[in-house]
């Protein structure tokens, strides 16, 4: 059993105009086994929190504690996190040109293991979870990422979830750009993973439709940097429903809070 406990997390970002502070106490937690939603309006800080505790280097944390099991992982560096069990399937996945899939996903799982899965075994692994993923084949050795269609990466991303078995994952908008056909598959493959693994997830969405088929125990309200309203999946009907303008501060709305 694991927990993941994010404590009045406060968050800058030095952009040209100055100082933004963006999360303004963050507080969290996530057990193993647990599935978080976390829905909130664009801009308010939702990637950021996700970036913050992946070790992003253009996030620094002002004060607050970030602990898997009783770690503390702002103290360590970006691979540490990853070794520690933290993974994150990234909002816009980046592309590595040069670096084909296979390699990628091996050393990723040779670093967070401590030694390098056998050979048969893996290619073994890989080809199961890319045919589960509905992956070609060919996918396993082309660049990370490099001219993957927006769908594509997210399957991508879904993939290493499945081979990289974390402790927590955080899924920013994974959702985000997928056919029905799609959706369904990615959400398969992370409930499957979820079933083998027992990790505690926390997932970014701005849609109910994913919350169909990936059950959510908890959703959260994240607004102007900080969680403001906690609730059971009933919470994101009413928030489809009514949008976010009821924990917004006064005078600002959703469209405003993209200012
Ligand atoms: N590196 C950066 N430089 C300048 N501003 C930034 C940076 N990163 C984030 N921001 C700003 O911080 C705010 C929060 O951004 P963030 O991406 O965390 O929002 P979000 O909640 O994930 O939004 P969305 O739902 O649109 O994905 C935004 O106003 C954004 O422009
Ligand atoms: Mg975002």
């Amino acid at each position: 059993m694991s927990t993941l406990e994010i404590k009045d997390l406060h968050v800058h970002v030095e952009t040209k105009e100055g100082t933004k502070e963006i999360l303004k106490g963050a507080s969290l937690t996530v057990h193993s086994g647990e599935t978080h939603a976390i829905m909130g309006p664009n801009g308010s800080g939702k990637s950021t929190l996700a970036y913050t505790l992946a070790g992003h280097p253009k996030y620094v944390v002002d004060s607050g504690e970030a602990l898997l099991d009783g770690q503390d992982l702002l103290k360590m560096t970006p691979d540490e996190r990853a070794k520690a069990g933290l993974f994150l399937a990234m909002q816009y996945p980046v592309e590595v040109p040069g670096v084909s899939m296979t390699n990628f996903l091996r050393t990723a799982k040779t670093e967070i293991d401590g030694e390098a899965p056998g050979i048969r075994q893996w290619a073994k692994d890989l080809s199961a979870a890319m045919k589960r993923l509905k992956m070609d084949p060919k996918f396993a050795s082309r660049s990370v990422n490099e001219g993957f269609s927006g769908g594509e990466k997210k399957r991508a991303e879904v993939l290493q979830l499945e081979l990289l078995k974390p402790k927590f994952a955080i899924l920013d908008e994974t959702d985000s750009g997928l056919d029905v056909d799609a959706l369904r598959i990615v959400s398969e493959g992370v409930n499957r993973a979820k079933e083998a693994n027992q990790f505690g997830i926390l997932m970014v969405t701005h849609y109910t439709r994913i919350l169909k088929y990936i059950k959510p125990d908890i959703v959260h309200v994240f607004a102007d940097g900080h969680f403001v309203k906690t609730g059971g999946p009933e919470l994101a009907d009413e928030l489809e429903e009514n949008g976010y303008d009821a924990y917004l501060p006064e005078g600002a709305d959703s469209e405003s809070a993209l200012a």
